[in-house]
């Protein structure tokens, strides 16, 4: 049976959060010190899970499943998790083009100990790769970051190449004084490593609380920076997708915008996400949780997880509304909800 919301949206994606840490501390999800991590007893465990994983899958249709954090591969020997989520099975008679077959299982990591992993995490069973990196000077990944480790982050690139991932997808979150000066330069790192940058909007979502509108650098600003080094054309169609994405006219490859403040795609989401202590969450944005971890650990049955599920998807609102007045912004950050 399709998870459906109340606007008609099918649910295909489930992102799992599986761990609130990281080894980096990005202005723009994290404070430099004092974040408060979560008890290890608090984290689901990967038995945990993959229960859920598998009423998603099996029950539910859902056809992808992508890890994050914080930052995943800080959670040790997550490959096993992996090869968990590899066993499941998209229902025979899903209208998924996977049915019968494993979900899509893809990693949102930062890239950083990607080279010493890509190997366990490619015979586990993982798919995909997006890997971040918001600028190719090393003293601005430092202030970024506030690690000094770009020379790690680009040989992780080059890691899930060697790999076999295919495609290997760069996040780059431009955020205006900081990196805009280098869209066109990150473009052109993508088309020389063939892997398909995604620019994407700075989203209220960062702990020190000092996103301001004029700090998000548009869709339309970013395409034409770009389409002025690299004509492009657009490529039709994203579905539930929430990359915008354009082709190189010169064969260079591809290239995409994630536009979440200028034109959100909340009206084709098809996402939920689960955070590292099992709170449920219908929307990046959502203000609200459910306790699927508290259920579990109180011997709820699939049934009763399932029905829980189910009601919550039925809540899922229309969409965030980052640019009104009514807007209230989360009380997490993106580290403790998972990308
Ligand atoms: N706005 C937009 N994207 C963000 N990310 C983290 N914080 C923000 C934010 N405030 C991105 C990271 C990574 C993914 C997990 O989410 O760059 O690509
Ligand atoms: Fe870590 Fe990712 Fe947040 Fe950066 S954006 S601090 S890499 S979780």
């Amino acid at each position: 049976m399709d998870l459906i919301d109340s606007f008609g949206r099918t649910i295909r994606d489930l992102r799992l959060s599986v761990t609130d840490r990281c080894n980096f501390r990005c202005t723009y999800c994290m404070p430099e010190e004092g974040m408060q991590w979560l008890p290890r007893s608090e984290v689901l465990t990967f038995e945990e899970f993959e229960r859920l994983a598998r009423i998603f899958v099996e029950r539910f249709g859902v056809d992808g499943l992508r890890l994050t954090g914080g930052e995943p591969t800080v959670r040790a020997h997550l490959p096993v998790l992996v090869r968990k989520l590899a066993q499941l099975r998209v229902p025979a008679d899903s209208a998924s083009p996977l049915a019968g077959h494993k979900p899509d299982l893809s990693i949102t990591t930062n890239g950083a100990t990607f080279r010493l992993l890509a190997h366990e995490f490619r015979d586990a069973g993982l798919d995909r790769v997006n890997i971040s990196l918001d600028t190719l000077q090393p003293e601005k990944f430092l202030r970024i970051t506030r690690r000094d480790d770009l020379a790690r982050v680009l040989d992780g690139i080059t890691a899930a190449q060697e790999a076999g991932f295919s495609p290997v997808k760069i996040n780059v979150v431009v955020e205006r004084g900081v990196n805009d000066d280098e869209i066109v330069d990150l473009a052109r790192f993508g088309r020389e490593i063939g892997a398909e940058v995604r620019f994407i909007e700075f989203m209220p979502l960062d702990a020190s609380g000092h996103w301001l509108n004029e700090k998000v650098v548009g869709q339309d600003e970013i395409v034409a920076k770009v389409a002025a080094a690299f004509p492009l054309e657009p490529i039709p169609s994203r579905g539930a997708a929430p990359a915008d994405r354009w082709r190189y006219l010169d064969g260079g490859g591809t290239v995409g915008v994630i536009p979440s403040v200028t034109k959100p795609f909340c009206g084709d989401c098809d996402r939920v996400r689960l955070t590292a202590e099992g709170q449920f969450r219908t929307c990046l944005f959502a203000n609200d949780e459910f306790d699927l971890r508290a259920m579990m650990r109180a011997d709820a049955d699939d049934d009763q997880l399932a029905a829980e599920i189910q009601r919550a998807v039925g809540l899922k609102w229309a969409g965030h509304q980052i640019n009104q007045v009514t807007f209230v912004r989360p009380s997490r950050t993106m580290s403790q909800i998972g990308g």
